[in-house]
């Protein structure tokens, strides 16, 4: 076995074959999962020396689960597209959007969700259980469909968009609705899949998600030519997808593809916005927010799971969590579908409202290069498009 789990805060390694996944046996914190990199990295950059496609796959050779298993519906290979109008009216010489709209249900999330999944089958579970705002729902649908796995979703009960909820449905899982928020659903997750084998959780505490939403980064790096860009800038919810992000950049440098690293900022909703404010404070630890409110459903999370991940990752990147309002985020919106042709839903245009605060706030100079993560398409989120369109 290449892979091994590591605490991210005692540290101690375990053997994957031994151990639930979700906590530390020993201090109960998150895990994550690494690799001999000194052995794995010739193999890697060997890897790479073919032309393509893009794919997350195609970085297999970095990835936990082996490609003979992979459970796959295309997924990675998104577009990198070059700001024009945006760039030039911010005085910004590149700008780029990397589109996971693009991916197989909608969302980056099916990243994370076709190593999840074909783990969840490599180890022989029979059911995948998730918590969602709608996203993650969608994508494990789709993929259990595809695998043959049975499927249950918990949902804070009338709080996701219709799309998403349709993209479960039409999948075939079992759909709980939760009362409460996303938090209440990802805390009874967590209690179901306690202990039982069969039963797979595959929310971002799983460490084998990430994973897969790593590649992200391997993607970026090739898309600019083998190049690390300045800034990434990506929505957060429950904090695993930077947190992911920021490990593949820092796995291109361990693998020594890279000796640099860009600065991760991330953006949440202002009124779900505890790691951001754990951030300004300049606190060791996130206090929950109880209530979290926001247009943006997708990342209306009040308690960050991987919050230690990416607070790490911020600082150690020298980046920043910053907050952006509904107004900004819905005028964010507008702009990437007016000038620059992608439709996003909110949470997804939260990059681009936090391109634009940043830029205002000098947290970014004119020549460098800057990354914003467009998460999923618009069209998941008919209400809050009909909104935008005036309907
Ligand atoms: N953007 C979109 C479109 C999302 O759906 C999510 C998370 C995020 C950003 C934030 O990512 O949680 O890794 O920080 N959606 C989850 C879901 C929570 O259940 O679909 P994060």
């Amino acid at each position: 076995m290449k892979h091994r789990l590591q605490c991210i805060d005692c540290s101690r390694i375990f053997n994957p074959a031994q151990i639930p996944i979700y906590a530390c046996p020993a201090c109960g914190d998150l895990l994550h999962i690494v690799y001999n990199y000194d052995s794995l990295g010739r193999k890697f950059r060997e890897s790479l020396h073919s032309p393509g496609p893009l794919s997350v796959w195609r970085y297999h050779r970095i990835l936990p689960v082996s490609l003979a298993n992979a459970i796959s519906i295309a997924e990675g290979g998104t577009g990198l597209s070059k700001s024009e109008r945006l760039a030039r009216s911010l005085r910004m010489s590149e700008v780029y959007f990397k589109n996971d709209g693009q991916n197989p249900t909608g969302s980056f999330k099916d990243r994370g969700m076709t190593v999840a999944i074909s783990r969840a089958v490599e180890i022989g579970a029979d059911t995948v259980l998730c918590a969602s705002t709608g996203n993650t729902s969608a994508s494990m649908a789709a993929y259990a469909a595809k695998a043959g796995l049975k499927a249950i979703v918990l949902i804070p009960k009338g709080k996701i968009a219709m799309g998403k909820l349709l993209q479960a449905m039409v999948h075939g899982s079992k759909i709980c609705q939760v009362e409460g928020n996303f938090d209440k659903a990802l805390e009874r997750a967590r209690k179901m899949a306690s202990g039982r084998r069969g039963l797979y959780l595959v929310n971002s505490i799983n460490p084998y998600r990430l994973e897969g939403q790593k590649t992200l980064a391997f993607e970026v790096w090739e898309q600019l030519g083998r190049r690390i860009p300045d800034v990434v800038i990506v929505p957060v919810g429950n904090a695993g997808n930077i947190s992911a992000i920021w490990k593949g950049f820092q796995e291109l440098r361990r693998t020594k593809l890279t000796a640099r690293v860009p600065r991760m900022i991330g953006v949440q909703a202002s009124g779900a916005a505890p790691l951001a404010d754990a951030y300004a404070k300049n606190r060791q630890k996130v206090i929950p927010w109880p209530n979290p409110e926001t247009i943006a459903s997708a990342i209306r999370i009040g308690a960050p799971a991987s919050w230690k991940k990416a607070l790490r990752a911020v600082r150690e990147s020298r980046g920043a969590i910053i907050k952006a309002s509904d107004e900004e985020i819905t005028a964010a919106q507008r702009l990437l579908a007016n000038h620059e042709g992608i439709f996003a839903e909110p949470a997804s245009a939260a990059s681009v409202a936090g391109l634009l605060k940043a830029k205002k706030a000098r947290l970014l100079t004119p020549r460098e290069t800057v990354v914003c993560v467009i998460t999923g398409h618009g069209l998941k989120d008919q209400k809050a498009a009909a909104a935008f369109a005036g309907l």
